[in-house]
């Protein structure tokens, strides 16, 4: 650069930024390296992953710099004040303009048009496994969708190339916006301790996606075998004090965790699973929630912390066990529906005991417990597999379907192979109906 003697000031400035920049990035580089702690391990469903955090201190250096390619190297962010759209983040604020980038325009369309709205977190080596998920939902669904991706700063990338390269007329099916991790400050340490990152995210996306009235939240190790639109109607099924909706955790209280282990209220007989939480956010925003903290009933962003505070030293699966405790104190305002739409190996690892999957069939698949990445429940990964080596474009009854069959024949061996049949009930049916309204287009 140089420095012309009319531009002297002003240049003088920059350049006295860019080092204060310069230096900031060396200070939180050294930062990470103090704080890279090893993930708990974890038997559980979230997303694991190792993932770089920074010290809401070192803010007042970051602040300064308010160049936007800073937003792409913090992997974690810390918003600032009072669990509000962080204004904080990136100094420029790039949680805000991300959403405002894709959304003016479609979301007034969207809502008219009734497209169903899916969140996801992502993290560590959870890339793939995120991308079959949406792979499923896209093409199994006659609706458009629209995809909320949180997702730690460096898979940024990957996501959007991933997402751009697939053909034309399957992205006609969707739109996309990718966000970073953000945390509040308050507090951050704490969330820290106790959570992986990822897996706490999903608490605060109805205070992030302010502009969202619904929302369905999955988990990355779910495959959609039937088009989303048919689980979004179930909010229309929602009564006047429903704002969520979920599976149990367990059918079988037998060889249930919760009502045999927790040490922390739940929800019903064994509890709720949280790996698909479809969510009217409107109404949750608006909600006081009733607790075992405070005489008077709590708002979302207000009962999160004290919750933490209360029960960290009880809890095991993180934000699933919170969302537990809240709604064994709100029972009214869970929509519970049943494990057909959240099968998990638990259903059928000691025979089938879902009883509504027996007869309609599965209608999304969740590998919990990294089973699509083991030998451990086959006829999980099969399917997994199945969607994952599907090529778009391809005839989906010879390319998807067929070579599914043929796979899950080999897992028969254990009982859920033995189930198997379950697995693609529901499958065939949506792939049939795609094939009809693909034929009845010009
Ligand atoms: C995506 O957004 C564009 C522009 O905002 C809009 O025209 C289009 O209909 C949207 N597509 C879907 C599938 O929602
Ligand atoms: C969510 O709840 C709000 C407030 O009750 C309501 O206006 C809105 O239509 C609901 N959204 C859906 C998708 O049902
Ligand atoms: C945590 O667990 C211990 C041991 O079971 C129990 O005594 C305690 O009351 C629990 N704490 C809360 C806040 O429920
Ligand atoms: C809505 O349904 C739940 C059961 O899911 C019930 O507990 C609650 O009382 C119902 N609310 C209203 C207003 O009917």
């Amino acid at each position: 650069m140089r420095c012309y003697h009319r531009a002297f000031l002003p240049c003088m400035v920059s350049t006295l930024l860019s080092l204060m920049y310069v230096f900031s990035q060396v200070a939180s580089t050294l930062e990470d390296r103090d704080l890279k702690a090893p993930g708990k391990p974890d038997g559980h469903s979230h997303d694991t992953g190792h993932l770089l955090r920074r010290t809401p201190g070192s803010a007042g250096l970051r602040d300064r710099d308010r160049g936007l390619g800073r937003c792409k190297k913090l992997p974690v962010s810390y918003w600032e004040p009072h669990w509000s759209l962080p204004a904080g983040v990136c100094g420029v604020n790039c949680l805000l303009e991300s959403s405002i980038r894709k959304r003016s325009g479609s979301e007034l369309e969207e809502r008219g048009s009734g497209s169903s709205h899916l969140a996801v977190v992502a993290c560590g080596p959870r890339l793939e496994e995120t991308l079959a998920m949406l792979k499923s939902a896209v093409l199994l669904s006659h609706k458009s969708l629209h995809f909320y991706v949180f997702a730690e700063d460096d898979l940024h990338e990957h996501f959007r190339n991933a997402l751009d390269s697939w053909p034309r007329t399957i992205q006609t099916k969707f739109n996309y916006t990718i966000y970073p991790i953000t945390f509040p400050a308050e507090n951050a340490k704490e969330w820290k301790k106790l959570f992986k990152p990822c897996a706490s995210q999903r608490l605060f996306l109805p205070l992030i996606l302010k502009e969202v009235d619904s929302l369905l939240y999955v988990d990355t190790d779910i495959i959609f075998l039937q088009p989303v639109e048919e689980i979004w109607a179930l909010l229309s099924q929602f009564n006047s004090s429903h704002i969520a909706a979920m599976a149990p955790e367990h059918e079988e209280p037998r060889i249930g965790w919760y009502n045999r282990f927790a040490r922390h209220p739940y929800y019903g007989k064994t509890g709720i699973n949280s790996g698909v939480m479809l969510m009217n956010m409107t109404r949750l925003r608006e909600k006081s929630f009733k607790n075992d903290m405070t005489p008077v009933a709590l708002k979302w962003e207000e009962i999160l912390m004290p919750l933490l505070q209360k029960y960290k030293l009880n809890i095991t699966w993180g934000d699933q066990d919170l969302l537990n405790i809240i709604f064994h104190h709100n029972p009214e305002s869970l929509y519970v529906f049943p494990c057909q739409w959240n099968y998990r190996p638990d259903h059928c690892i000691y025979g089938s005991n879902c009883q509504q999957a027996d007869q309609e069939g599965v209608f999304i698949l969740h590998g919990n417990r990294g089973v699509y990445h083991d030998d451990k429940q086959p006829a999980f990964r099969a399917v997994y597999e199945a969607i994952r080596q599907y090529t778009f474009g391809e005839n989906m009854e010879t390319s998807l379907l067929q070579p599914l069959e043929a796979s899950l024949r080999s897992t028969t061996h254990t009982y859920c192979g033995r189930s198997a049949h379950l697995f693609t009930k529901s499958l065939k049916r949506s792939v049939t109906s795609v094939r009809r309204e693909a034929e009845r287009r010009p």
